[in-house]
């Protein structure tokens, strides 16, 4: 990771209208279809929207453009629930409004219902209600905040920068932060395969496999918390 790099010098614009970190010198997703992706990746990889119902609580290392969250509110949208459901996501180096909204004209659908996140956004709320939604973006790095975060969450979208460039967001202990943050029964999802980030997900009590990824991709990789008492060795007869 480089030093710090002035706000106005957080992004490269690559193809038009995709935003690259120069800080972490990765796209903020997929080259190809960003929202496919995450579609693939982050929901049917959760199993959302399936399990989505009310005070179901999504949370999400990394931000970023705000993409998954409004995914997460079609989604929810589209199920026609009754209630609301929880988004929590962990930034360090939150997006000014008009780099997001810049990014998220490329999505149509997502840009299309992204005006209330936006407007909030720009006033300075990291605490946004939307439509059914509930936001909470904690800012500062993972790290530190996870570890003081009350909350537990049903479903895990882990979307850090690639492991080999953002190693910190992929760690062996805030992957066990990450298990102590999960709800009996609950998943994480991210589009990576690296091998070690599988190994301390699966240290850390989840049980790991790897799917089918997104486009070229050839796989991604989704894991259940495992109930404790079954991790635990049965007592000696
Ligand atoms: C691939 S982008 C996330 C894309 C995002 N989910 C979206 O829908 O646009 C990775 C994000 O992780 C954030 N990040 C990197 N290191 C971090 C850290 N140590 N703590 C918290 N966030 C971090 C980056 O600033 C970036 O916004």
């Amino acid at each position: 990771m480089v030093g710090d790099v002035p706000q106005d010098q957080l992004l490269d614009w690559r193809e038009g209208d995709i935003p690259v970190s120069r800080r972490f010198d990765d796209p903020y997703f997929s080259l190809g279809n960003g929202l496919a992706e995450t579609r693939h990746v982050f929901l049917t990889g959760n199993n959302l929207p399936q399990r989505l119902r009310d005070g179901f609580h999504i949370a999400e290392l990394g931000f970023g453009t705000g993409l998954n969250m409004l995914a997460t509110l079609i989604a929810w949208a589209q199920k026609g629930g009754a209630g609301s459901v929880r988004f929590t996501s962990f930034e360090a180096y939150p997006l000014p409004a008009v780099d997001i909204a810049r990014a998220l004209r490329a999505f149509p659908e997502a840009y299309a219902v992204a005006a209330p996140f936006l407007d909030q956004w720009a006033q300075g709320a990291h605490r946004i209600s939307l439509a059914g939604l509930e936001v909470e973006v904690i800012v500062g790095d993972a790290r530190d905040t996870l570890p003081n975060w009350a909350g537990q969450a049903d479903a895990w979208f882990l979307d850090g920068f690639s492991p080999a460039k953002n190693p910190e967001l992929w760690s062996t202990d805030l992957m066990a932060m990450v298990a102590a943050k999960t709800a009996a029964g609950g998943t994480f999802a991210t589009y990576t395969a690296a091998g070690h980030v599988r190994r301390s997900l699966s240290a850390a009590g989840f049980a790991v496999s790897r799917q089918p990824g997104h486009g070229s991709k050839r796989h991604m990789s989704v894991g259940q918390l495992i109930p404790k008492d079954q991790t635990m060795m049965s007592p000696p007869k």
